[in-house]
């Protein structure tokens, strides 16, 4: 029996949680117990900071990093997805995703040795901290966990807050300790880390987008047999599938449990409040056009439109 390596960074109960599980799952059956998939949970066997690197080396073989952590990699046109307000809906993502720019970066992984299975949802980010988060002038000041993309330190300068790149695991210790102030997240992120303990403050600006590309190690991937490879293609690709119409559900249910939770104040911005927000941020898409190119602005635009 082959046993597969997966290691990711939340919570079991959370969309990517779930997919990869599915993943795990489809792939017993369809191996007929021949292939399994061990799951790595909550960083359990890497963090943020050393997953790529166990993927390079063989240690680990998949992982599904967020998009926004493909940047340090020496992949900056994934930071395309972190653009604030450059989404309505999840189904405008999707066409981004299984357009051109989508496919284009799915490919560019292949300079690193890793190759791109597909992408997942998560959901759409709100922010936190100890007060409401409602207007440029609320941020003045605060020091913000972000994820390590050069986009998200952009938006919260842009917003006149201190960004700090902090690995996921990290992100609890550092706002109990207040070492940082605030942070961005999904609801189901939000929850599932008990971050509601060490925020009093959720403002629902639904700024930015959140989503994973599962990889694995081309190396290991083109050496497997054929009829190996093809199945745990057809399972990845069904388990995707499967999970990606799971991030509404997660965004509900989560909020739900954190509007229960009595020691936080949830907070909606009015429309007035989130056109000042989306008019601070507009430098942000400019800066990353001049560090990717504008052709990938265009290709962007034109994907959301097609
Ligand atoms: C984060 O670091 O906040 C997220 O990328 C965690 C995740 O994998 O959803």
């Amino acid at each position: 029996m082959r046993v597969l390596r997966l290691s990711h960074v939340v919570a079991p109960n959370t969309p990517k949680g779930q997919a990869l599980e599915h993943f795990a799952q489809l792939v017993e059956r369809y191996s007929q117990g021949r292939i399994r998939v061990q799951i790595y949970p909550q960083s359990t066997l890497y963090g943020d900071a050393d997953e790529v690197q166990a993927l390079q080396f063989g240690a680990v073989h998949f992982i599904a990093p967020s998009l926004s952590k493909f940047g340090r990699m020496g992949l900056p046109e994934f930071e395309l997805f972190d653009l604030p307000y450059a989404f309505d809906s999840l189904e405008q993502v999707r066409r981004v995703m299984d357009g051109v720019p989508g496919q284009l970066l799915l490919e560019r992984l292949q300079r690193n040795g890793v190759h791109g299975l597909g992408y997942l949802h998560n959901g759409f980010k709100h922010m936190s901290a100890q007060h409401a988060l409602l207007t440029p002038n609320d941020y003045l000041g605060l020091r913000m966990r972000i994820q390590p993309s050069r986009v998200l330190a952009d938006q919260m300068q842009a917003l006149g807050a201190s960004p700090v790149a902090l690995s996921f695991g990290e992100t609890y210790p550092a706002l109990q300790r207040k070492v940082v102030d605030g942070t961005e997240n999904t609801a189901s992120n939000f929850w599932t880390q008990k971050l509601q303990r060490v925020q009093s403050d959720l403002s629902l600006t639904g700024h930015g987008y959140l989503g994973y590309a599962v990889v694995t190690q081309q190396r290991f991937w083109e050496n497997l047999p054929n009829n190996e490879r093809a199945l745990l293609d057809q399972a990845m690709r069904d388990a995707l599938q499967w999970g990606n119409t799971l991030a509404l559900e997660h965004e509900r249910s989560s909020l739900q449990a954190l509007r229960g939770t009595t020691a936080l104040r949830v907070h909606t911005p009015g429309a007035a409040q989130t056109q000042a927000l989306r008019r601070a941020l507009l430098p942000v898409r400019q800066q990353l056009a001049q560090r990717i190119g504008s052709v990938w602005m265009d290709l962007l635009t034109e994907a959301l439109h097609s």
